[in-house]
């Protein structure tokens, strides 16, 4: 086998998967809403990811159209309640549409115990939680990437009215539960281009002096 040859599934394809994958725009979304089944399945394989101490600390809210329509109207409060409200209203109505016309909103947490054992006994735990919830989501847009559904990772700082918990029906809440990702999908033709990256040799450090 060459080295540029995967084991489980050729290389060069999950290559492609990763470096193809972009952030859309929820405007572009059409179509009905993606089967939750294989939302679900996405999420039970994407949960996988490391995970120190072995926390489980992700919670994902699969959200129903109620939810989607209140959250919307809630954010959509939220962008027209600024310093200059006529200039936020016209925002306001897009955002509303955008995220009420969502086909599909899951909303990925991470939630810590500031109590328990091991929290207290390893103050790192917050940060590797969140680590590890990090790479669960960019599992799930990965797995969902190819299945053809488009998403976008929001962090609207939504969670902070008062009202979120309920409508979402958060498990744990704040301080202990932190919203991670807002994940906005569905099916969409728009395939936004490849962005550009710095030149690798700018961000890898090779302390290989061989070459
Ligand atoms: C932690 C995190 C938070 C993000 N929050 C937002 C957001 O609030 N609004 C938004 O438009 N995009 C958000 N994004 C998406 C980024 O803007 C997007 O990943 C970036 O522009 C690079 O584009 P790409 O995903 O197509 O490579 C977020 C991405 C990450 C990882």
């Amino acid at each position: 086998m060459s080295t540029t040859e995967g084991r489980i599934v050729p290389q060069s394809d999950l290559e492609s998967l990763i470096a193809t994958r972009r952030t859309s725009k929820p405007a572009t979304f059409e179509g009905p809403e993606p089967d939750r089944s294989l939302i679900r399945n996405c999420i039970e394989v994407a949960r996988k990811a490391p995970n120190h101490h072995r926390t489980e600390p992700a919670y994902f809210y699969l959200l129903n159209r109620r939810q989607i329509q209140e959250l919307a109207e809630l954010n959509a409060a939220r962008v027209a309640d600024s310093p200059s409200p006529k200039a936020n209203l016209e925002k306001a109505e897009r955002k509303l549409k955008e995220w009420g016309q969502t086909p599909g909103l899951l909303i990925v947490t991470c939630h810590t115990d500031p109590g328990s054992t091991l929290a207290r006994s390893k103050p790192a735990l917050f940060e590797e939680d969140y680590a590890a919830v990090c790479c669960m989501t960019q599992n799930l847009l990965l797995l969902l990437h190819n299945l053809g559904i488009a998403t976008k990772w929001s962090t609207a700082p939504i969670w902070k009215h008062s009202d979120f918990a309920r409508i979402i029906g958060l498990k744990h809440g704040e301080p202990s539960e932190r919203v991670v990702a807002l994940l906005f999908y569905g099916w969409s033709q728009d395939f936004p281009k490849t962005r550009q990256f710095r030149p690798l040799d700018e961000i890898l450090i090779d302390g290989d002096d061989s070459r």
